[in-house]
């Protein structure tokens, strides 16, 4: 398993701020269900700005298995990929064990399946580090919609000749259920209304990449999605639009590092939250031609955060933000209210030097720190990019082990950082 080793730079010491331009990739968490939605189209769907990373790559490996043609297109540095889904009516319809335990978010065909070819079948995801992360609105919804599903043996089977629009309010707001149901209802007969739906900046993606395709969804981006289904969609272009968590890391490194940064391309109207902690902590934001400027102030100040649905603060940056705030003269508290478990990597930001407190969804962050370079363990995505964040400013070498949970949703993390005077090298096969 491959391990990152990073020679810290306390802030302060001359030459050490993190200083350049960074252009953002594109997001994780658009890509993976307009890849899905892919699955809709009566033929090519090529998408652009793809971010190359693993979870990507195992959508591609889903899209495969359930029978579409799938072309990584090189020339375009592995960042086109066209999905030609004209061979999955003579597929499996299935999302096995192997594929859904690896990614949750794979899912997310469960919706598109069963509109366009009457028929799903996929493993039920198990828990996950950060909580249990149930299905059950998945399933709710797409029954609202006329689905007949059946549980057995691990595996969820849907069924429908074809959906029929109907009204489905959420109990809880979903991302991954709302992105599932809506794409359900694009090719359902008749006309759907969601509410209490999720708003993410993903969610309002996804709707205008069905658009194109010629669905007909408004409401995005509200608490409610009214869609009219239609018979057919057609596969089109498409750019995924820049990565906000992403872009949001790297804020958190400028600042924690005294730097100056060009987020180049930073989807800045998706990052409202983010950039009004970054400045409640003293970091400077400037919203510039290209993207978004960070600069990191000489003291930080502490802060109060609740993790919320969009356009609450997101809990994808929980894990880098409590960083910052172990950067910061005095207490913050940081509550998160969407995961039960996202605290996971408290203990290894303590072995790190930091002072941290958790009791039940509460983290009570004592800082200034001086963290310290030792060795750690990432154990899920958000949790690694944090002990990264650390490690930048650390005293001394930190290694972060199981680093393949960073390359989920992370591009060549060291070779984006090295340039802007970070010290970091991957090693492969560096122990468990
Ligand atoms: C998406 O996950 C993201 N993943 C997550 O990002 C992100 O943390 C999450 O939304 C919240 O913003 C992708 O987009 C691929 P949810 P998703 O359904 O859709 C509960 C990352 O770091 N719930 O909005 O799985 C659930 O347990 C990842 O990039 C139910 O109870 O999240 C959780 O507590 C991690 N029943 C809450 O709702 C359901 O049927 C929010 O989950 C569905 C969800």
């Amino acid at each position: 398993m491959d391990k990152l080793e990073i020679i810290g730079k306390p802030p302060g010491m001359p030459g050490t701020g993190l200083v350049g331009t960074l252009p953002i990739r594109g997001a994780k968490n658009a890509a993976l269900p307009i890849q899905c939605a892919a699955l809709l189209a009566s033929d090519l769907t090529r998408l652009r700005h793809v971010p190359k990373l693993t979870d990507v790559s195992t959508m591609n490996r889903l899209l495969r298995e359930v029978g579409c043609a799938v072309e990584v297109i090189a020339d375009t540095d592995g960042r086109t990929v066209e999905i030609d889904p004209r061979g999955v009516a003579q597929g499996s319809l299935e999302a096995p064990y192997e594929m859904v335990k690896t990614m949750r978010a794979s899912v997310t065909v469960m919706g598109p399946l069963l509109a366009r070819y009457g028929r799903a079948r996929v493993s039920l995801p198990g828990g996950c580090a950060i909580g249990a992360r149930p299905i059950d609105q998945h399933l709710k919804g797409l029954q609202a919609l006329g689905a007949k599903v059946t549980l057995e043996h691990g595996y969820v089977d849907l069924e429908a000749k074809r959906l029929t629009g109907g009204r489905f309010l959420f109990d809880k707001v979903t991302v991954g259920g709302t992105q599932n149901v809506m794409m359900a209802a694009t090719l359902a007969k008749g006309h759907t209304t969601l509410e209490n739906v999720a708003r993410e900046p993903e969610v309002e993606e996804l709707a205008l990449f069905l658009n194109k395709m010629g669905a007909q969804i408004s409401g995005a981006g509200t608490p409610t999605i009214e869609i009219d289904g239609v018979d057919e969609l057609r596969g089109i272009d498409h750019a995924i639009l820049p990565d906000r968590i992403e872009a949001g890391t790297f804020a958190v490194a400028a600042a924690i590092s005294r730097g100056d940064v060009l987020l180049e391309h930073a989807p800045v109207d998706h990052m409202h939250a983010i950039i009004d902690t970054l400045v409640a902590a003293g970091a400077e934001c400037r919203v510039e031609a290209g993207g978004l400027r960070v600069i990191g102030p000489e003291r930080l100040r502490p802060f109060d955060v609740v993790t919320r649905p969009h356009p609450g603060f997101p809990t994808d940056m929980q894990a880098q933000i409590m960083v910052l705030a172990a950067m910061a003269d005095g207490a913050s508290v940081i509550r998160e209210t969407i995961f039960e478990n996202r605290f996971m990597h408290v203990p290894e930001l303590n072995r790190l030097g930091a002072n941290i407190v958790v009791n039940g969804n509460t983290a009570v962050v004592r800082g200034p720190t001086k963290f310290s370079g030792t060795t750690v363990m990432a154990t899920d995505l958000r949790a690694s990019a944090s002990l990264v964040l650390a490690g930048l400013v650390a005293e001394g070498t930190t290694e972060v082990r199981r680093v393949y949970h960073i390359d989920r949703g992370y591009e060549a993390i060291e070779a984006r950082l090295c340039p802007l005077g970070a010290q970091m090298s991957r090693y492969h096969g560096g122990g468990a």
